[in-house]
């Protein structure tokens, strides 16, 4: 179920420059929307898996294993969010959904290149860019649209039924009282 980013998250692992500049990324791309950003932090993390390879020696061999993780991940992350743009009526939709086309088709030919190329370096510069601006701007317009919605729905609840429960933390520790 989606909610809104309660702002806790799990501890990362630490200890590598690349990991840090991954967290700080991380943070500052977060839209508010708990689960899509943790999705997001996963797909942050391919391009640092990337990174940690390529300053390794290990990029030929990482490289298609993480383009294809990626590719299959993408998949997933690009269904949610397309659902939730359906659900909120999100006027840009087909302009957003096309990015998502694009973007997968560009991995996929990445993916293929790198079975005869090191594509490694062009690789991690392509996702950490594109990442950058499209959770940045684009995913970040319509989670603010969903946002938008959410509120607007849960204050016309509120005042179409003031009677049922409001999830409050202070309501539960009252549930039983007379
Ligand atoms: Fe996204
Ligand atoms: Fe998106």
């Amino acid at each position: 179920m989606l909610h809104k980013d309660s702002g806790d998250h799990p501890d990362r692992p630490s200890g590598s420059k690349v990991v840090v500049e991954a967290e700080l990324t991380f943070e500052a791309y977060r839209l508010g929307i708990d689960d899509i950003d943790q999705q997001h932090r996963t797909l942050f993390d391919y391009v640092e898996r990337l990174n940690t390879a390529i300053a390794g020696g290990d990029r030929w061999l990482a490289a298609y294993q993480i383009l294809a993780e990626l590719e299959h991940w993408a998949k997933i992350h690009f269904a949610v969010e397309e659902s939730l743009m359906s659900i909120c009526c999100y006027p840009d939709m087909t302009r957003h959904m096309r990015q998502h086309a694009i973007f997968s088709a560009k991995v996929v030919q990445l993916k293929q290149e790198s079975l005869t190329k090191d594509i490694s370096g062009k690789a991690s510069e392509f996702l950490r860019n594109w990442l950058m601006q499209h959770v940045g701007s684009d995913d970040r317009k319509y989670a603010e649209h969903f946002l938008r919605i959410n509120e607007s729905f849960a204050a016309e609840r509120v005042r179409l039924r003031p009677d049922l429960p409001q999830f409050s933390p202070a309501r539960g520790q009252h549930r039983g009282t007379v």
